[in-house]
């Protein structure tokens, strides 16, 4: 369906990405990563590095994406609070596709009870990641340039009551993003940052068994905020994800996703 950014018009149905794209995506062993691995091989990249730390589901994801070429796909075990795993993800894309152009920093937990976990995983993980690909794909640096996606949470712009810890992690995103794309160098070094805000999705992160809050009576808070805001399906997002990839209009920018408001752009100012 065409959709309109600043007066441009879009075509996600016929829209490709270029076919020497490879990218690396954190936390693709399952939920959210996992379809934006999906979406990018149905859209022609070519190939993908899958990097969660969950070896045995990120395994059963290599398996069944084999359906896109034996050659197309590779698992790295990662934890994106190790550096170096994050250093060997790079190393082995690079030795199996050639480059990296296009980094996802997808992988994120929620728990408000560890929450220096959270604070790792999110904004650590997230740093690190952006760090290393700056590294390896800056022209400086002899890289082919690219694009790194950090993805935040619509929890990133407003206040989360039963959720502070999450919330201040996906500010972190959006924080850190802002600050390493308004560096001159960045633009110099041929990297552009975007930034994808969903609000609530349907993947295992939500699910009620999952959620983990610093008290029980903060669960009716939780209950009543997301029914108020809706829950998205996880094509919506992936929708969302290559129109900000792909729509040049979208370039660089903060995409908002919710189901009240759809795509919108929040101002970097
Ligand atoms: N589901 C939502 O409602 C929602 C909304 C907005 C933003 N997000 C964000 O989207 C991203 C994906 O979330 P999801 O809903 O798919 O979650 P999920 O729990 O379904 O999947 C998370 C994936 O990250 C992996 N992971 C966890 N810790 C890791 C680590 N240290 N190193 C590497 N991989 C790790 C897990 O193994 C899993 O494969 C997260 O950053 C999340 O904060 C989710």
């Amino acid at each position: 369906m065409a959709s309109t950014n600043n007066g441009s018009t879009f075509d996600l149905a016929t829209a490709h990405f270029n076919p020497d794209t490879v990218a690396i995506v954190t936390g693709s062993a399952e939920g959210l990563g996992k379809a934006f691995a999906e979406v990018m091989l149905q859209k022609g990249v070519k190939g993908v590095c899958l990097a969660d730390i969950n070896e045995s589901k990120g395994k059963e994801t290599l398996e069944e994406f084999k359906k896109f070429g034996e050659e197309k796909v590779i698992f790295v075990k990662c934890n994106v609070t190790s550096e170096s795993d994050i250093e060997a993800a790079f190393t082995e894309t690079k030795t199996k596709f050639g480059t990296v152009n296009l980094l996802v920093n997808n992988a994120g937990v929620q728990n408000e009870q560890n929450w220096r976990l959270c604070v790792d995983v999110n904004v650590k993980g997230t740093l690190s990641g952006t760090y290393t690909a700056l590294k390896h794909m800056s022209l400086s640096e002899g890289g082919d340039g690219g694009t790194i996606i950090n993805i935040s949470s619509l929890a990133g712009l407003i206040p989360i009551p039963y959720m502070p810890t999450y919330a201040a992690t996906k500010h972190a995103v959006i924080g850190l993003s802002k600050s390493i794309m308004a560096h001159p160098t960045t633009k110099a070094s041929g990297i552009t940052i975007g930034v994808l805000c969903p609000s609530f999705v349907d993947t295992a992160m939500i699910h009620e068994d999952n959620v983990i809050l610093r008290t029980e009576s903060d669960r009716a808070l939780a209950k009543g905020i997301q029914q108020q805001a809706g829950i998205l399906q996880v094509s919506e997002v992936t929708d969302a994800f290559l129109t900000l990839l792909l729509d040049k209009s979208w370039a660089g920018k903060i995409m908002k996703i919710s189901k009240l408001g759809g795509m919108q752009d929040q101002p970097i100012m």
